[in-house]
């Protein structure tokens, strides 16, 4: 990518090649983000810093007791791993300023304090080794560099500010070889994308990595939205960041916290959520103290991964909204779908304990029905617009989560109208006639 374009350039230029860049992430669905630094140590959330009034003088007494055990970064990867994740996104540096790797132009990092280590690049390793993309998170606000305030209206302040910014994330890009996310975050004092110069900033991370994803925070739209802690389908390329227990990114007692933890359950219900919306899901943990991974994220991440790897195509690939097929749809009162391709996925968080139920508004006749887990073929009729499924067994045949999925394949795309249904109709066939829609 050239530097120096007008911004109009700017975003047409990575128009152009998003498709191509975004391939893998559109694939991906879901991923790992991690919240470590020296706010771990404490416990009381990222932003104790500034929430609690802590001079930065006291507050770097964290970075010498900064302890991360050995292979920290390659526990939380094989996590992600066996959760069946596909990428993972790391706080280098959080709000508080203290850079996690080796760098030059922040002296405060773990290699000078703290454990003495470069733990970006084990992290790195650790992605590299579990086949996972690899994610930079890297904070805007800064609560430790002496002009991470008055760059807000001193302009030497901001020159030198914005300069330090970009030495950072040049560092970052640069040190490592590939990466495949860089994940701003919270964009200020300065509330522009002038202000900040991302136009520059970004252009210059793109020049070093052309195949780079860049999310929405340095105050430029870039490559996708990022909802917080709600999911919410978009036109665009969105993930949905989500914390474990709604409480904190950054560590907190796992064993208070266990009651407020997502279950594998409410994780797959995520899920559904972000991939029938064409989204992704990127789950949080926070590391405890030195660095282990949360006791109340291992089971239920484990269990996940269980169920991904017998009904990954229900989540993995997932079309997005622009491509047509209503894929929010589908399903019926109590059963939810996606849907990649001539294949619909119906997922059953209530299994019918009749045996039987139905799915209205389906124009066309699936050619099978089948149990995605193991291909156990589902008895079924379609009449009128409605098909029937038959003969189900009594219990969920899901062991994992209880959350069976059903898959319905069709010879060409599902041709489907939501809630077209009127009884009084035509002697109860649906509005939607027999046409095409
Ligand atoms: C918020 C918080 C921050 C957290 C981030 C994750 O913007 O400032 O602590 O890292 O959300 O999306």
């Amino acid at each position: 990518m050239a530097t120096g374009c007008s911004k109009k350039d700017y975003e047409e230029q990575v128009a152009a090649t998003r498709d191509a860049r975004m391939a893998w992430w559109r694939e991906a669905r879901f991923g790992m983000f991690v919240h470590y630094g020296l706010y771990s140590q404490v416990g009381r959330m990222e932003w104790l810093q500034t929430m609690e009034n802590i001079p930065i003088a006291e507050y770097e007494k964290l970075a010498g007791t900064f302890a991360p055990k050995p292979g920290a970064p390659r526990e939380w990867a094989a996590l992600a791993k066996k959760a069946g994740m596909k990428y993972m996104v790391m706080t280098t540096r959080h709000h508080e300023g203290f850079s996690l790797w080796d760098s030059k132009a922040n002296p405060y990092n773990s290699m000078n304090f703290g454990p003495k280590r470069d733990i970006v690049r084990e992290f790195v390793d650790a992605c590299r080794e579990f086949d996972l993309g690899i994610g930079f998170y890297s904070s805007l606000m800064d609560w430790h560099h002496p002009d991470g305030w008055t760059c807000a209206f001193d302009t030497e302040a901001r020159r030198r500010f914005t300069q330090y910014i970009r030495a950072l994330n040049t560092e970052l890009l640069t040190q490592y070889g590939k990466i495949d996310i860089l994940w701003y975050d919270v964009a200020l004092p300065m509330e522009s994308w002038e202000g900040w110069d991302s136009l520059e900033l970004n252009q210059a991370m793109r020049a070093l990595q052309s195949h780079i994803l860049i999310n929405d925070r340095s105050k430029l739209p870039e490559d996708f939205g990022t909802p917080e802690e709600h999911i919410a389908a978009t036109d665009r390329d969105w993930e949905a960041c989500m914390t474990f227990n709604g409480i904190s990114w950054g560590y907190v007692d796992s064993e208070q916290a266990a009651p407020y933890a997502y279950n594998a359950q409410r994780i797959l219900k995520m899920l559904q959520n972000c991939a029938s919306g064409g989204g992704n899901l990127l789950l949080n943990i926070g590391p405890t103290p030195d660095g282990s991974v949360p006791a109340d994220a291992v089971m239920p991440l484990t269990q996940v991964g269980a169920w991904l790897a017998e009904n990954g195509p229900a989540v993995y690939g997932r079309q997005s909204k622009s491509t047509g097929w209503p894929v929010a749809f589908g399903g019926n009162g109590v059963t939810t779908a996606t849907c990649s391709g001539p294949n619909v996925y119906l997922w059953n968080m209530i299994w019918p304990e009749s045996g039987e139920m139905g799915l209205g508004g389906y124009l066309n006749t699936p050619k099978s029905v089948r149990l995605l887990r193991d291909g156990t073929p589902v008895e079924f009729e379609h009449v009128g617009h409605r098909i029937l499924l038959k003969g189900l067994q009594r219990t969920a045949p899901d062991p994992h989560a209880g959350v069976t999925v059903i898959e319905l394949c069709f010879d060409e795309s599902p041709r489907y109208l939501f809630g077209s249904y009127y009884p009084q109709l035509h002697g109860g066939f649906d509005r939607a006639g027999e046409g095409k829609i």
